[in-house]
């Protein structure tokens, strides 16, 4: 049985890091697991400049105070207005490394996002030309649509024509939840990738419904049934390098969560590593995990790999109950319970 496993420093490719008082709560969970992560740019207002995107990084940085190990990627939230020439610019600059595309109304903060997709192609074709990742979330949101097939409508009626339309347009599928979606990875070219979370690696839709509703469980796109799951574990732990790292990490206070009309989204930060690392064990995939978290997004990305290693070793890890006080308590994934891996630092680990 392996009892330590050192991995090159890992990166999260898709995190919310929010702002104000929730980002200095947050921040730090990730800056101490992550070299990088893609910062998702759904605030309120959203980040569609280069100036808000660079008064955001400063935010993050500041919040991070003293941690200066830790490298925030940020990205443009798509409207139907966004310029071109501006995102050009953002990129050229070293300010955006990616775009988001939110359908509107799909998700947390995506009410500015895109309603007819055709109003976005010459953005996606300056994006195109100069390399630059789009990061798709992959859901329709016409309300006749079962909530549970929102993903796979998408990829018939946009995303197989966004991918047809600009065949060599970098594309992340984020957070894929179904076997169409790891299908539809699979079956297009290597400019197409996605990213997996955790906690879609872990339970299925059975979670939000087991003896009563359990908000903590819920987040978009919703989590589906057992064979949808099995196929992004096999998936994630295939050592294929179209999958790779990213926790969608998106912590809601706990009132939001216990609500009438409670948000979407898990606060997997505090132990995004040690729940991959129980996914790849359990699949006897460990040696892959490595692929999956330290080098296949940095490669599509265009990315230099992290210097440095950071070690996973196997003690039983106690996550806490809930972490703040006050009205800022937040419900991390796998709260209370006790996880086989725990993370360490070998030194070159900052
Ligand atoms: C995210 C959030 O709260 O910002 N929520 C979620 O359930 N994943 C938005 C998103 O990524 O869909
Ligand atoms: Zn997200």
């Amino acid at each position: 049985m392996i009892e330590k496993l050192t991995i090159r420093r890992p990166d999260d490719f898709h995190a919310h890091l929010r702002d104000g008082n929730l980002l200095k709560q947050v921040a730090g969970f990730t800056a101490r697991q992550f070299a990088r992560a893609i910062v998702m740019p759904n605030l309120v207002p959203p980040i569609t400049t280069v100036a808000h995107a660079e008064a955001y990084r400063s935010r993050i940085i500041s919040a991070l105070s003293g941690s200066a190990d830790f490298k925030p990627l940020m990205t443009a939230y798509l409207t139907e207005e966004s310029d071109p020439a501006e995102i050009e610019r953002g990129f050229k600059e070293g300010v955006f490394t990616a775009c988001k595309l939110y359908p509107a109304g799909a998700t947390t903060n995506s009410a500015h996002g895109v309603r007819d997709f055709e109003r976005i192609f010459h953005v996606l074709s300056t994006m195109e030309r100069m390399g630059m990742p789009l990061l798709v979330h992959g859901e329709v949101t016409d309300p006749e649509v079962d909530i549970f097939d929102r993903e796979a409508v998408f990829i018939d009626r946009v995303l197989s024509k966004i991918v047809a339309a600009f065949p060599a347009l970098k594309v992340v599928f984020e957070h894929i939840t179904t076997r169409d979606g790891v299908g539809f990875v699979e079956s297009s070219g290597l400019n197409v990738a996605a990213t997996i979370t955790p906690h879609h690696l872990e339970f299925n839709r059975n979670a939000m419904f087991a003896g009563g509703f359990r908000p903590h469980f819920y987040c978009l796109p919703v989590a589906k049934r057992e064979s949808h799951r099995l196929a992004l574990r096999r998936a994630a732990t295939s050592g294929s390098s179209k999958f790779f790292l990213g926790t969608d990490s998106a912590p809601h206070r706990v009132g939001d969560k216990e609500s009438a009309c409670g948000c979407a989204g898990i606060f997997n930060a505090p132990f995004a590593l040690e729940s991959y690392a129980k996914t790849f064990e359990e699949e006897n995939a460990l040696h892959h995990l490595e692929a999956f978290a330290s080098v296949n997004g940095a490669t599509f990305y265009g990315l230099t790999l992290n210097e440095g290693t950071l070690n996973l070793r196997r003690s039983p890890t106690e996550v806490p109950r809930s972490y703040g006080d006050g009205n800022d308590i937040l419900i991390p994934f796998h709260a209370g319970e006790t996880l086989a891996w725990r993370r360490e630092s070998d030194g070159s680990e900052a």
